[in-house]
């Protein structure tokens, strides 16, 4: 029988939010935990076991330092770093969280060397990239979670504008101020005050950390779609941060667009022809996260 093992790199709110999400929601043999505070990973696991034995489930859960602990993940959701504070952008915490992830993803590769990469930490198309690029994976086995959070968002915003459900309602370009909904792959003409709608978008995780110091929930269930489609082969077209090869006119970056998640992580970047105004809002987003590549000396 195939064992399914998700690792953890970070357990603080969004790292255990998501594991606690991943026990409730998938059948998972063995969850591992790894912080540099030991003893948070430690309890984390331990409440983590306890929870899961209240829904009748006994998966292995350890926590630690060690990255030997990781050994066999079929993918490793990695949310080490430092979070922002109200008024710090996403991309404020570059310089700090590269370095972090510099050191975390060549641990990964050293212990776990197989399993597919899930970025979380902010700014995230950049720690996505240094992930890639430091871990020396392939294009398809790393991706960042941004663009699937911010367009949960953009549905809620939505249907509070309209009380519609939409079913596709697309936030592409950077996890950041400079995201942009895709006016191509969205019925658009009905909504009113998009603009409006976007800054919302935009601005509702700092919101939510002015008044709760950080978001979690959100994150977790972004996260937990993403996994559940590597680890359930499910193939779901979801917007993510991944490492660009000429798609879309950009290379050598990691920014949302929409892909095709499944068991082989990004089966395939969907390269949809895109207006005139989305691509130029990717482009324009490409070009910042490029110029902040560099400064970090990439
Ligand atoms: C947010 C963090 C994950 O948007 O960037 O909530």
């Amino acid at each position: 029988m195939i064992k399914v093992k998700i690792g953890f790199v970070g357990t603080g709110r969004v790292g255990s939010t998501i594991a606690f999400t991943c026990i409730q929601q998938l059948d998972v043999d063995e969850i591992a935990l790894i912080d540099i505070v030991e003893n948070l990973a430690i309890g984390e696991a331990m409440d983590l076991s306890h929870a899961a034995a209240g829904l009748d489930k006994y998966p292995k859960i350890i926590g630690g330092s060690d990255y030997k602990l990781l050994r066999g993940s079929d993918i490793i959701v990695v949310t080490a770093g430092l979070g922002r504070t109200p008024d710090m952008t996403r991309l404020d915490l570059a310089t700090k969280n590269a370095g972090i992830i510099k050191g975390v993803a060549k641990k990964i590769v050293q212990n776990s060397p197989k399993s597919k990469i899930l970025v979380i930490t902010n700014p995230v198309d950049l720690m996505t990239y240094i992930m890639w690029k430091e871990s020396g994976k392939s294009r398809n086995e790393v991706f960042g979670m941004g663009n699937t959070l911010d367009s949960m968002r953009l549905k809620r915003i939505l249907y509070e504008f309209t009380t519609k459900k939409i079913k596709k309602a697309w936030i592409l370009g950077e996890h950041g101020n400079s995201m942009f909904i895709s006016k191509g792959l969205i019925d658009v003409e009905s909504f009113p005050d998009l603009d409006k709608i976007l800054s919302n978008v935009r601005f509702a995780a700092a919101e939510v950390i002015r008044k709760k110091g950080a978001t979690f929930y959100g994150p977790a269930i972004a996260a937990y779609r993403m996994i559940n489609a590597v680890l359930n082969d499910t193939k779901e077209e979801i917007p993510a941060s991944v490492v660009l090869d000429g798609e879309f006119g950009l290379k050598d970056i990691a920014i949302g667009v929409p892909i095709i998640l499944g068991k082989n992580g990004v089966e395939k970047i969907v390269e949809y022809e895109l207006t005139q105004e989305d691509l130029e809002n990717l482009r324009n987003s490409a070009n910042l996260l490029k110029e902040k590549l560099k400064e970090l000396g990439y």
